[in-house]
């Protein structure tokens, strides 16, 4: 979470290359951003609440500043707290993605000896402390060392230093990226806007440091001992994309699936089969990911003991570091990962690694920390995902469980491919067929309702709570997926006249089951919008998804589609919910 994007060089727009960086960083936070510029020997910052749009900036000709774009941790969203941030002397300025966990006790030693605050952030503490130990006659880097292991969290900081014309950068966290150029360098949360200049990257380690003016340096931390920069020079291009004739990114993603879907079931059998060998030889496999990327997890598990008859384990990443204690050098991690940067997922791999149990990343982000981190990789090739809200990526690794479960318990490929092709045309169908236009009143209907419950079974499991995720960050109806089964166990004491429940009925073996959990709630009041193949009279509102053999991945479009149209009809941006963050990289 947060973007960052700094610039020193020979070139003297820097807060426009920077305002360029920070709009194609924007999926990372988009509560405020700001940026600060060295002009003579004081810095100069213009800061903004609200998304950046094609905002312009309006800061004078400098040839070294920063930049960032703002997801709010401490303190509210308001220009205070916005970054970049000062000290007291306006010749440093800084900016961080991450948290200071001991920030409270450094700010009140800073305040006895005189700094004054002007933000409730926990970032503010940085340009002070930095100014604290400049006072002290250390150079600029030494001070970022020092301050850097004065704090506690997991964060990447960039400073900027009149006095010293040189950035500096430490992190222990979210990613960083260094582009080397002619004369110049970049600094970045992620390759895309530094590749338009120059294809020699560093990517930066947790716990390293880099100080650049006209040179370039490296250090380790919490040490500082100088280390030779390992240059990659990166022959891939970063995927853009536009709306084209779309109103919004998530519709144009929604729409993309059958495309993700006839990818995989066209181009993956030899990749698949290769990591159906790895897991048949591992002792012991867990699926792990964060939000809609956990649920296809969940979805993963119920695939591997139905098709596979093999045992999976799956867990929210950002709880495996309390389950990992039984991880051993056979143990085999897959994650799953849209944007690849997630800490909640690379927290746990770090850890995973250095137990010596191998990683295999199933990701969208090339380039990205956890692409990086797999023993094997596996690309989702699903296009770059803007709309913070994932669909299509959600599509792409439930295609690739689904062919992965059945090439570890047969090698038929043939109709693996065939139910696949089967499913992105039924998708097609359902996402060209007028969805609005068809569900007018259920849109309109739900659009009043403060809840929604979504009930499914086995396989259907999953796609009921990432359905009622959908609903939540999209359209803000608050929505519970649950297990059918568990209804009776609790849940049906909020069911009164005309709660709507969506009851996912595919035609499988959990379909009697599900449609009695349906009467159970049409009993108390509850109204039911069946999503399935086969109409049931206990359904007020039938949605039909056609069987093609992996009802998993088709079920969920409905569900998408009316999370879009939700928010549309409450005026609502289904591209960027309020509170969120494409990429999230703080605990
Ligand atoms: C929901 C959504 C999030 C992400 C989660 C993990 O629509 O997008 O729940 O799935 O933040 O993100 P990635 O997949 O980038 O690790």
């Amino acid at each position: 979470m947060c973007g960052i994007f700094g610039y020193i060089g020979i070139k003297d727009n820097a807060s426009e290359i920077i305002l360029k960086g920070l709009k194609g960083l924007e999926y990372r936070g988009y509560d405020s951003w700001g940026i600060a510029v060295k002009i003579n020997d004081k810095i100069s910052v213009e800061k903004h609440v609200g998304k950046i749009g094609d905002a312009k900036v309006n800061l004078p000709k400098s040839t070294i500043g920063i930049g960032h774009t703002r997801w709010a941790t401490h303190g509210g969203v308001t220009m205070e707290n916005a970054h970049p941030h000062l000290d007291c002397t306006g010749e440093i300025s800084v900016l961080h993605n991450g948290i200071i966990e001991n920030y409270r006790e450094i700010k009140d030693e800073l305040i006895k000896k005189g700094h004054k605050f002007k933000s409730e952030t926990d970032t503010e503490v940085m340009p002070h402390l930095l100014e604290e130990y400049l006072k002290k006659g250390k150079n600029f880097t030494e001070s970022m060392r020092l301050a850097f292991n004065h704090c506690k969290g997991l964060s990447a900081f960039v400073a900027i230093n009149t006095k010293s014309h040189q950035i500096v950068a430490a992190k222990n966290g979210s990613p960083l990226i260094l582009g080397i150029g002619e004369n110049e360098f970049f600094i970045a949360s992620d390759a895309s806007g530094i590749l338009p200049y120059t294809r020699n990257l560093i990517f930066i380690k947790d716990n390293e440091m880099i100080s650049l003016d006209k040179n370039l340096k490296l250090f380790t931390l919490p040490d500082g001992k100088e280390i030779k920069p390992k240059i990659e020079v990166i022959t891939w291009n970063v995927e853009s994309s536009s709306k084209e004739n779309f109103k919004h990114f998530m519709l144009k993603e929604i729409n993309e699936q059958p495309k993700v879907i006839r990818n995989i079931a066209e181009n993956y059998e030899d990749q698949i089969l290769e990591l159906a060998k790895i897991i048949k030889k591992s002792r012991g496999t867990f699926f792990i990911g964060c939000g809609t990327a956990y649920y296809a997890s969940l979805a993963g598990m119920y695939l591997f003991s139905k098709i596979a008859k093999k045992h999976v384990n799956t867990a929210p990443a950002s709880e495996f570091n309390y389950l990992e204690d039984f991880l051993t050098k056979e143990s085999l991690i897959i994650a799953l990962s849209q944007s690849g940067e997630t800490i909640d997922v690379v927290e746990p791999l770090s850890r995973a690694k250095r137990k010596g149990a191998k990683i295999v990343s199933i990701v969208n982000a090339l380039g990205s920390t956890v692409y990086r981190m797999g023993d094997f990789k596996l690309l989702l090739g699903a296009g770059p995902e803007k709309a913070v809200a994932s669909t299509k990526a959600y599509i792409a690794k439930l295609s690739i469980l689904f062919m992965l479960a059945n090439l570890i318990d047969n090698n038929n490929f043939k109709s693996v491919k065939n139910i696949l092709l089967k499913t992105a045309d039924q998708i097609e169908k359902i996402v060209t067929d007028g969805f609005e236009n068809k569900y007018k009143n259920l849109i309109k209907f739900l659009s009043k309702k403060e809840n929604v419950y979504i009930i499914g079974r086995g396989i259907s499991y999953g796609t009921a709570l990432e359905g009622a995720l959908k609903l939540k960050e999209i359209s803000y109806i608050h929505a519970e997926g649950l297990a059918g089964g568990e209804l009776k166990h609790g849940p049906l004491a909020l069911i009164e006249k005309n709660s709507p429940c969506i009851v996912l009925a595919p035609d499988d073996d959990t379909y009697d089951a599900i449609i009695s959990n349906a009467m159970e709630i049409k009993a108390r009041g509850g109204y039911i919008i069946g999503i399935s193949s086969k109409k049931s009279d206990v359904f007020d509102e039938f949605i039909e998804v056609k069987e093609t053999g992996c009802s998993i991945i088709s079920q969920v479009i409905p569900m998408q589609l009316l999370s879009y149209y939700l928010a549309l009809e409450k005026n609502l941006d289904p591209d960027k919910p309020r509170n969120l963050a494409k990429s999230v990289t703080v605990k």
